[in-house]
């Protein structure tokens, strides 16, 4: 059974629950569905495939790139749990935009999961390395222009690591508490001190002690645009120092297994990027919800729905580049002339291949992590 439907929708930074109508939020959000890009973004699967759907001033972003014009990748990852696949969507433009020359920062955001998820700082190093920075080496994150750090130790250097956090007190003048209490509903101390500290993860690139001025791109889950709105805010109210409005962009969530949101709390949800083939088989033949008939008679006769079949929707998302084979495999569904189980096995091979792959450089990639940890 799909799990969660007709449950209201609920998205924000601390909660994701509920049937995600994506029209809907960008209309209560406010941001800009994403159209007519230059064609090196239509080489990659997830912007042509509109998985990254919506954007705020990606504009400014475009004209850097086109002009070969500095500009810096900002991201941040709440480090608990399992690394999945919904995870390597994230990590996936992370490696694209270094590909298009943007410096990346990239913030472990362990002071957020101590407050708004009770973990210790300790876990959450071992799950930034093991999980997390690990696995994007392993998909082709390079070091070079690349800084990872962690939000309770940004740097060795203290001129830097001084401007970060002061940059967080700072920005905290030029927000009131019924902002805080509009854009986030139910909110604790710990959780607006993350909310500020996020916004200082995503203006403290501009600062004189890092790049000084310069175009930002934020690439999130729909679910941070909350935190996008303040940081926007705040930044053009503050007069000293001077911010060039942050861009960013938006991706869908990668469904779970059944239906609903993956989530690394429930691991018949994903597919993590450590699992063995067998559990991937087992996983999507047990799990994987179908847009499927109940018997085979009737599938041939009406055919599958790929639009709410998971096994479709990753190789769609994810694990088949080629969009004339894509097409071939809808329509063959559609039609009723591959089956569920057939479906299926096409993406437990595809999937498998990937891991197979991805776990030998993954191994290699522990070499390379002392050069991409803060100094
Ligand atoms: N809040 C983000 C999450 O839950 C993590 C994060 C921290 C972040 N700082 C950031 C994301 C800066 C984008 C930009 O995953």
């Amino acid at each position: 059974m799909k799990k969660d439907v007709n449950k209201k929708q609920v998205v924000n930074p601390w909660e994701v629950y509920g049937d995600i109508n994506y029209d809907k939020l960008i209309k209560e959000f406010g941001v800009s569905p994403l159209k007519d890009l230059p064609s090196v973004f239509n080489e990659n699967i997830l912007f042509r495939r509109k998985v990254i759907f919506a954007h705020r001033d990606i504009q400014r972003i475009l004209e850097a790139v086109k002009n070969k014009k500095p500009f810096v990748m900002m991201t941040g990852l709440m480090p608990t749990g399992k690394f999945h696949i919904g995870h390597s969507i994230i990590a996936q433009q992370m490696i694209f935009w270094q590909s298009l020359g943007a410096k990346i920062y990239i913030a472990v955001a362990d002071l957020e999961a101590y407050n708004a998820r009770g973990q210790s700082l300790e876990e959450s190093i071992k799950i930034a390395i093991e999980e997390y920075i690990l696995n994007y080496i392993a998909l082709g994150l390079k070091p070079k222009n690349c800084e990872i750090y962690f939000q309770s130790e940004r740097s060795n250097n203290a001129e830097k690591s001084n401007a970060y956090y002061k940059l967080q007190n700072l920005l905290s003048r030029y927000a009131t508490f019924n902002e805080f209490k509009a854009v986030y509903g139910e909110i604790s101390p710990g959780k607006m001190l993350s909310a500020l500290l996020q916004a200082s993860d995503m203006l403290h690139p501009q600062l004189p002690e890092f790049e000084n001025q310069i175009p930002v791109i934020v690439p999130v889950g729909i679910d941070q645009d909350p935190h996008l709105r303040l940081a926007r805010d705040i930044s053009q109210r503050i007069k000293n120092p001077k911010f060039i409005q942050l861009s960013s962009t938006y991706n869908l969530f990668l469904p779970g297994l059944n239906g609903g949101k993956m989530s690394s709390s429930d691991p018949t949800s994903y597919i993590s990027l450590t699992e063995d083939p067998k559990e991937v088989e087992k996983k999507i033949k047990k799990y994987a919800f179908s847009g499927g008939q109940a018997t085979i008679e009737e599938h041939r006769k009406l055919g599958g729905n790929p639009d709410i079949d998971v096994s479709f929707q990753y190789l769609k998302m994810l694990f088949e580049p080629d969009d004339k084979k894509l097409a071939k495999i809808e329509q063959d569904y559609k039609s009723g002339k591959l089956l569920t189980g057939e479906l299926k096995e096409i993406l437990i091979k595809k999937i498998n291949d990937f891991l197979k792959e991805h776990q030998k450089a993954r191994e290699q990639a522990k070499k390379q992590l002392d050069k991409f940890l803060i100094k």
